[in-house]
Order: C-alpha cells, then sequence, then structure tokens
C-alpha cells in the first residue's frame, strides 16, 4: 500500500470473568470456557501513530501516561511476534504507541485485557484503512479479539459487551477458542446494566503473574475435574442469565472465585493471593446477605481485590453498606465504582 503513516486510536475496556480462565496450551488456546462482564469506567485509552520505515523488523516504542516506557516493550515485543503472521503491515511500520488508563496505575487492576484489546482494535483500524476491499464489522471485531487473545487471553473478552463468551463449549454453539463471542441470548432484566464496584485492597504489583499462573495447572492434580466444572457452570451460569436467578447466579460465581484460588493454593508451587482484608470483605458480604437477602456476591481475580457484583435495582443500599462497612478494609479507603458495558468504542 502507499500509506506513508497515520494515527488511529481506540478506549477499550476491561473485563471480569465470572466462569474463570485458569490454563492454556501452546498459542493462548484456554484449556476451559470463560464468560465475563465487560466493564465500562476501567479501560485503556490508546493511540498507535504509524510511519513507514525500510528495515526488517519490529520497530516501537511506547509512551504511558505521557512517560516513555520501557518496561511494557517486552510484552508488546512478544505479543507482535505472535501476530505476525496475521498482520502483514506490522513490519513495515514504526509505532509509536500513546496509552493510559482511566483507573490508577497501582491499583492492582490488571490492565492487559484493556490495553492489548486496545492495540488490537488500532491495528485493526489499520488493516481497514489499507484493506482494497469493504471489511465487515463482524470480521473486525472477530479479528480484533482474535489478535487481543495472542496479547492477553482475557483481553479477547474486552472488544464487546455486556457478556463474553470465550473458548469452546456446547452451551454457545458459536463459541471459539480463537475469539471472544457476544452473549447471544435474551439477558434477564435482573442482569442489565450489572453494577462492579471493585475493592482496592492491595493496590501492589501482582505477586504471580498471568503467565506463571496458567502454567501451574500443568499437571496440576485437579486439573481436569476443574476444566469439566468449567464447562458445567457456564451452563448453569446460562441459564441464570435468561431466568433472571440472581440466587443461583452468586452461588455460581462465589464459587467460581473461590476455586481459582483453590487452584492456586493446591498447586506446586502453592500461592495464598488474597489477603487478610479480602477474608473480612467476603465475610461481611455473607452476612449482608443473610440479614437483608440481597443478591449482592463477589468475585476475585488472581490477586487480594474484591469486586462486589449486584443488580442496578440494589445500587444505594450496597454503596451505603460499602460506605459503612467495607470502606476500612480498602487500601486508602480506595473502591472503584463500576457497572457492566457495551465494550470498545
Ligand atoms: O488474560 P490473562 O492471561 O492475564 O489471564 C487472566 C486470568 C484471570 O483474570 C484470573 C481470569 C479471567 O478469566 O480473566
Amino acid at each position: 500500500n502507499t500509506i506513508e503513516g497515520g494515527s488511529v486510536t481506540w478506549e477499550s475496556p476491561s473485563n471480569i470473568a465470572l466462569v474463570k480462565y485458569w490454563g492454556k496450551r501452546k498459542n493462548q488456546i484456554p484449556e476451559n470456557p470463560s464468560i465475563s462482564f465487560t466493564l465500562t469506567e476501567c479501560k485503556t485509552i490508546t493511540e498507535v501513530t504509524f510511519t513507514k520505515k525500510q528495515s526488517d523488523d519490529f520497530s516501537f516504542e511506547v509512551y504511558f501516561e505521557n512517560q516513555l516506557e520501557d518496561a511494557f516493550k517486552p510484552k508488546i515485543k512478544t505479543f507482535f511476534e505472535r501476530i505476525d503472521l496475521y498482520v502483514p503491515f506490522l513490519k513495515d511500520f514504526h509505532f509509536k504507541i500513546t496509552t493510559s488508563n482511566t483507573f490508577p496505575h497501582s491499583s492492582g487492576i490488571a490492565s492487559s485485557a484493556s490495553g492489548m484489546s486496545a492495540i488490537a482494535l488500532c491495528l485493526m483500524d489499520m488493516e481497514r484503512l489499507f484493506s482494497q476491499n469493504e471489511i465487515s464489522e463482524d470480521y473486525f471485531k472477530r479479528k480484533a479479539s482474535f489478535l487481543a487473545r495472542l496479547g492477553s487471553g482475557s483481553a479477547c473478552r474486552s472488544i464487546e459487551g455486556e457478556l463474553v463468551v470465550w473458548g469452546k463449549n456446547k452451551s454457545f454453539k458459536d463459541s471459539s477458542d480463537l475469539y471472544g463471542v457476544k452473549f447471544n441470548q435474551p439477558l434477564h432484566d435482573n442482569f442489565k446494566n450489572y453494577q462492579d464496584a471493585i475493592l482496592l485492597v492491595d493496590k501492589g504489583e501482582k505477586q504471580v503473574s498471568s503467565t506463571v499462573g496458567h502454567n501451574l495447572m500443568l499437571g496440576h492434580p485437579f486439573a481436569q475435574k476443574r476444566f469439566e466444572q468449567a464447562h458445567e457452570n457456564i451452563e448453569y451460569l446460562k441459564n441464570c442469565l435468561i431466568s433472571g436467578d440472581v440466587k443461583s447466579f452468586v452461588k455460581i460465581v462465589e464459587s467460581e472465585a473461590l476455586t481459582l484460588h483453590a487452584m492456586m493454593m493446591t498447586s506446586n508451587p502453592y500461592f495464598i493471593l488474597m489477603k487478610p482484608n479480602t477474608l473480612e470483605i467476603i465475610n461481611k458480604i455473607w452476612a449482608f446477605r443473610a440479614e437483608t437477602n440481597s443478591g449482592l456476591c463477589f468475585t476475585l481475580d488472581a490477586g487480594a481485590n474484591v469486586h462486589l457484583l449486584f443488580p442496578k435495582a440494589e445500587e444505594s443500599k450496597v454503596y451505603e453498606f460499602i460506605n459503612s462497612q467495607l470502606v476500612a478494609y480498602c487500601e486508602n479507603g480506595h473502591y472503584i465504582c463500576d457497572s457492566i458495558g457495551l465494550g470498545a468504542a
């Protein structure tokens, strides 16, 4: 193509898994299917400026929050190596990648899903720009998700909203190991506009990187049973989301979070990624639910922070509960108010 340069920008959100992806094979193929809520407020904004070059190698620089940041380079280089085959123009340009997050850098919130999906979308914009033919919206999103997966597995679930399924399973006929697909069932009103309050218990760096984490499932004594369970939970969860059964939703989502941590506690080497305050919060949530018959539940990522998921209708009640009883367990009293979103834009 004859285009010498230009720039593209995307905003891509983070997502929170309800059924967790934990364990992968070669080429970022998940060992089990997962499903997540796409978020609204927690996102990455990325601008890619590209200029034609001659040399036959990858050439890029990364600016994070306006500062030249070399720490991200190895991850992006690995990403570029993995997608080279699918992005024929990758070596034709020098890339200036300028990126920032809407959430604080040190918040313990992983930015790999939002960050990798934002770059993938920028590259798809370039493909569209260079293409002789019209590119369908469907192809654009699917390939963006496919590329994002090669940056960080869970990133493939950040392109669309409100719920995304990734990993071949029989509950979702159009599901794939290669990219995320939109939850295509009629979502019950109870789950529309669902809320996610993220309590920042530990803002530090991740204790276990997800690469190390996924590898812990290799030869894990409970791995096969866990992978089967994820398939079952996807099926149960699908039924809850359609029927509006919040009570059963709560049981599956909390069990998934604890199972993820149980896998880490029973691997070799073993890890405890919860903090005392994580457990304090979980116990308070259970007490609150027993007293109020609320649909509030928690989920966890591979860290100590707690995501509180609840119906929109309970918003004021739950925030009152957080402010009176849970802020004390958050680092510097910090939490983030988020809700289900529609995907990247
Ligand atoms: O996308 P990765 O490789 O960073 O893995 C993410 C794994 C979890 O966040 C723990 C679970 C998930 O499904 O998002």
